[in-house]
């Protein structure tokens, strides 16, 4: 009872504290006073950016704390939010660390030195650092207009002003929002632990493109705290989230198959795709992908803009550090399923039909995204990289796990054991080789063989057809293609051999 008065009276004289500071002048309310705010004046400091820290100590700082808090995380398979957040032990949450290497900046309440509906609501207040915007929901490129994509996720993406980047726009990213996305929907799952964990492995992405030469190929991001309003509700995001540069263009699927008044002519397409498209940024993008085993390069996932440049986005599901059933899964790399799709179309993937009705000879634009058709004088890449990535596979290959997780500091041994041993493959047995039988690997159900290209596409009787001879073979593996087990749908198995032992 006493400690129920002592908390009361302490809010009560925050309460007090906070109304007198307020009501000390007549000028506009600062957000720290406010509930809700309907409009927030930009005019906080710029973010403090930690120039003057050592990035490699900070990270290293935020690898020891994920070490120490994976023991704990239990959250992915608790299904009530409460229980999820009082497994987060406070003392794992050193208030001496950086801010962005603690679970409690990325999310709403942990900070807040006075509860949010002790506050009044402002219509109007200050002390913002950026002004957000909802995603515009259409572009302009191409001359057409296109419907933006909304991914499934439960985070929050917002457009916000920045003085980070030369257009002044940037996307952002905010997890753990205790508000529905829609009225009446449910409020997003949220898990601290796991939002810090994939903002390490962002930055570590971040480096290892670097280092790598892949960097052009991939959007700035960084983690920064968002002070600001959600537009037209006047909720206060008042943690850390994920920036990422606003990149020109639309996603390839958007490109294909989408625009107003109408979609772009086969033609156009062909002609952007056979003359326009980066064909170093293809290759290298195809590198990128099997070195950090991406899991979900898929049409959506890939940007083009009308110069042809390439930009991958939505990276995180890379390094089995979320999808543990994946090996890699890429729409780049041949002997995916993604690729496949693309070849065969899903009911045959599916097994919904027998692979060998697909039709012959039809092509898919998509497949001009194979890197084969842009290594000179060969149809392998083997180990003839790029100078640059040559360099940094041999640099990671030399390093022990250990080392690899700390020079680049992942969130995981798993993440870290994923690309020494990928980069060791490549670099020794070669790009296909790795591809084919690297770890980490597909399960047998999910393991393609690798087709032959097809570099030339022309349009032809309303369809996109491979203009030179092209043989694939139409026959898949035995299996569940989307678990990776054994078949046991009523419907016949339509696959014909053991993934893995043809190519
Ligand atoms: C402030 O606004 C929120 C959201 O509209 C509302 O739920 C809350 O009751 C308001 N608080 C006060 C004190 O009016
Ligand atoms: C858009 O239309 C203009 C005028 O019709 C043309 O000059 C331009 O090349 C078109 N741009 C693209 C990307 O198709
Ligand atoms: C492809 O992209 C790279 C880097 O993004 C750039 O340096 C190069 O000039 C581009 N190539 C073409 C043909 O546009
Ligand atoms: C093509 O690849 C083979 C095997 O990797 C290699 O021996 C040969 O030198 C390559 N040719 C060219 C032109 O790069």
């Amino acid at each position: 009872m006493f400690v129920c008065w002592k908390q009361f009276l302490v809010l009560l004289w925050l309460f007090l504290a906070v109304e007198a500071a307020g009501a000390a002048s007549d000028e506009v309310p600062h957000i720290s006073h406010c509930n809700f705010c309907q409009q927030c004046d930009v005019d906080a400091a710029p973010p403090v950016r930690h120039r003057s820290r050592n990035l490699q100590e900070m990270q290293s700082e935020m690898q020891a704390l994920l070490h120490h808090l994976q023991s704990q995380d239990h959250s992915h398979h608790t299904p009530s939010r409460t229980r999820r957040l009082r497994q987060l032990d406070p003392a794992t949450d050193d208030p001496k660390k950086p801010p962005e290497l603690r679970w409690s900046s990325y999310m709403a309440t942990a900070n807040d030195v006075v509860p949010k509906q002790l506050l009044p609501n402002c219509t109007r207040c200050r002390g913002c650092s950026t002004e957000l915007s909802f995603m515009a929901a259409d572009s302009h490129y191409f001359n057409r207009t296109y419907t933006n994509e909304r991914g499934a996720t439960s985070s929050w993406l917002f457009k916000a002003s920045t003085a980070r980047v030369p257009s002044g726009q940037a996307v952002v990213k905010v997890y753990c929002m205790p508000i529905p996305k829609r009225p009446g929907a449910r409020v997003p799952s949220c898990s601290p632990l796991t939002v810090l964990r994939t903002m390490t492995l962002m930055m570590a992405l971040e480096r290892i493109s670097l280092d790598c030469g892949l960097d052009d190929i991939l959007p700035n991001v960084w983690v920064d705290r968002i002070e600001a309003v959600v537009p037209g509700v006047g909720f206060h995001i008042r943690w850390y989230g994920l920036w990422m540069e606003l990149i020109p263009g639309i996603s390839l699927e958007n490109f294909l198959h989408k625009g107003d008044p109408k979609r772009l002519p086969p033609e156009q397409v062909l002609d952007i795709m056979h003359h326009k498209l980066n064909k170093s940024q293809v290759v290298r993008a195809a590198i990128f992908d099997l070195l950090t085993s991406q899991c979900d390069r898929h049409a959506q996932n890939i940007f083009i803009d009308e110069e042809g440049r390439l930009r991958l986005i939505d990276n995180e599901a890379c390094l089995q550090n979320s999808w543990k059933n994946c090996g890699f899964d890429s729409v780049l790399v041949p002997t995916t399923q993604k690729q496949e799709i693309v070849r065969m179309s899903n009911q045959f993937i599916a097994k919904l039909v027998p692979a060998h009705k697909a039709p012959h000879g039809n092509a898919d634009p998509q497949l001009l995204l194979d890197y084969r058709c842009y290594l000179e004088g060969n149809d392998t890449m083997g180990t003839n990289y790029p100078p640059q990535v040559d360099r940094c596979l041999r640099k990671i290959s030399a390093m022990t796990v250990a080392e690899v997780e700390q020079h680049y500091q992942l969130p995981s041994t798993l993440t870290a054991q994923n690309l020494h041993s990928r980069a060791t493959d490549m670099i020794t047995k070669g790009f296909e080789w790795a591809a084919k039988f690297g770890e980490p690997r597909n399960a047998p159900p999910k393991r393609y063989m690798m087709q032959p290209k097809c570099c030339q596409i022309k349009w032809e009787h309303d369809r996109y057809r491979c203009a030179h001879e092209w043989k694939p073979v139409f026959e898949i593996p035995i299996g569940d293609p989307n678990t990776g087990r054994e078949w046991t749908k009523a419907r016949p198995d339509t696959g014909t051999y053991e993934g893995g032992t043809r190519y």
